[in-house]
């Protein structure tokens, strides 16, 4: 079965930004003049899918309006012929079909992807996480709906991180590797898919079972949400959904691979300044002048 619709889980709070969060959604702050939220979506309909799921909470109202017909907005670009601008704001409320559904209360990102199941129903579905944007040749997403179809089971995007920052991450065990006598797949030239055997949220480096970081983005079977409904919530009350996994890994089969691209964690200060500043020198109308002024910063 093809993958047809994607969650993102939208019902944050985003303490790490405040102030600028106090008033708008975290998703919604703009890397160059894009927000967050957009870059994910891009990505997550250039892979093929058709319906995106966003899962809000109170406050979250700005990106349903991004994502709509904005009529004042396009009749004012519209007289006073600002037609590029236009393009791009008509573009974006045609860019997919988008369903809301509230998330009542935060209780974690397991609830948040339970929050989703009539909307989801009982077929396999992506979630991706707004905080880590990738740029690859081939979008992300697509690459994990190529493993599926080889696997047709969960697949979970891995990267390998310093064993130092397990804290921040939901960390998968993998099987042993056998050799196949086939070229290995992955980045440099390392064996790219493998068997999940456990996962671990936020371990300490000394009880991580391996340096395979969970990155914000899943395809999962329908049989997460029967699991994410007997999963205890952890002691700060959420339900993860790093252990809803861990609960459907004893009936399903799960695949972590390791995708090709870069990562940019935009959900700390620093992650998205980086992204800010490379994206901003990527681009045409600004590249040039902006590398000219890093140039004569006295760093
Ligand atoms: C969530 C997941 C975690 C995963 C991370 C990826 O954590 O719970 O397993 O590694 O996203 O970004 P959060 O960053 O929301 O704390």
């Amino acid at each position: 079965m093809r993958i047809r619709k994607a969650v993102f889980p939208a019902a944050g709070l985003g303490t790490r930004f405040l102030p600028a969060t106090k008033a708008q959604p975290k998703e919604m702050l703009p890397l160059v003049d894009k927000p967050a939220i957009q870059y994910v979506i891009e990505e997550a309909v250039a892979s093929g899918v058709e319906t995106v799921i966003i899962v809000t909470g109170r406050g979250k109202n700005a990106i349903e309006d991004h994502f709509d017909v904005a009529f004042e907005l396009e009749r004012t670009l519209e007289e006073r012929g600002k037609t590029e601008a236009l393009d791009e704001i008509r573009r974006i409320a045609n860019l997919v079909r988008v369903c809301y559904v509230r998330q009542k209360e935060p209780l974690g990102l397991g609830h948040a992807v339970l929050s989703a199941r009539d909307l989801v129903g009982d077929e396999p579905f992506a979630v991706l996480l707004g905080d880590d944007i990738i740029e690859s040749k081939v979008p992300c997403l697509k690459q994990l709906m190529s493993i599926y179809d080889e696997h047709r089971c969960s697949i979970i995007a891995v990267e390998r991180i310093d064993r130092t920052r397990t804290k921040d991450y939901g960390v998968v065990g993998v099987a042993p590797l056998q050799s196949s006598g086939k070229p290995p797949a992955g980045q440099g030239g390392r064996e790219s898919v493998h068997e999940v055997r456990d996962l671990v949220e936020k371990p300490e480096p000394s009880e991580a079972p391996s340096d395979l970081a969970i990155i914000g983005r899943y395809i999962l079977t329908s049989g997460i949400f029967e699991q994410l409904e007997s999963t205890a919530p952890d002691k700060w009350g959420e339900i993860q959904l790093t252990n809803g996994l861990r609960s459907l890994l004893r009936k399903e089969k799960i695949m972590a691979y390791e995708f090709e691209g870069k990562r940019y964690d935009t959900g700390n200060k620093l992650g998205f300044l980086k992204a800010t500043v490379e994206f901003a020198l990527r681009r045409e109308d600004l590249g040039e002048e902006f590398r000219r002024y890093l140039r004569c910063l006295a760093l």
